[in-house]
């Protein structure tokens, strides 16, 4: 956008806003995850790397990216192999999830997160995994700086990538 901007003149000061950032994140996942749909459709399988912002500068570096362009996620596309197929692990189920007119938390939500818990044990079980509540692996990755393996100092990152976010 600041090189669309520049031909016509104009300065894309609005790009320094959080607005701005929220948008490009909304616009590239909703993308994203269309073309991992597509992708599917035609028989390849993909997984999204969030991982890539666990060093966004060094991956910003890497992609020769300029003033405010920031690595999102990665999305790895491939052939899935038959050898070894893999199964959909349960999801959330919508009783937890969905809300109608209004937010409101209350205990078929907390019931519906305990089922969910158990139905994600029952998949590790079949899978050979390690046993885990959803709830315990949840709670675990939102504890703290310490839990988000790097991601904590991104408002820095992102402030050396040109990113006022006003
Ligand atoms: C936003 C997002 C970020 C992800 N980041 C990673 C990642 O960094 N590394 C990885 O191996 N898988 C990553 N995944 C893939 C998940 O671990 C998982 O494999 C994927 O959601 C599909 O498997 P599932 O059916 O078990 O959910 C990510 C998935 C999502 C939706």
């Amino acid at each position: 956008m600041t090189q669309v901007g520049k031909a016509r003149g104009t300065t894309p000061d609005a790009l320094n806003y959080l607005e701005s950032f929220t948008l490009g994140a909304v616009d590239t996942s909703l993308a994203a995850q269309n073309a991992v749909v597509a992708l599917e459709s035609l028989g390849l399988g993909s997984v999204y790397i969030g991982g890539i912002r666990n060093k966004p500068a060094e991956v910003a570096a890497e992609l020769a990216l300029s003033a405010r362009q920031f690595p999102l996620f990665g999305l790895a596309i491939g052939k899935p192999d038959p050898v070894r197929p893999a199964s959909v692990k349960p999801r959330l189920p919508q009783a937890s999830v969905l809300f109608e007119e209004q937010y409101a938390w209350s205990e078929t939500q907390a019931q519906a997160v305990r089922d969910y818990d158990r139905s994600l044990r029952a998949f590790q079980r079949e899978q050979g995994l390690p046993e885990r509540d959803w709830s315990d692996q949840a709670s675990d990755r939102t504890r703290g700086p310490d839990s988000m393996a790097g991601r904590d100092v991104l408002r820095d990152v992102l402030a050396k990538l040109s990113f006022p976010l006003f």
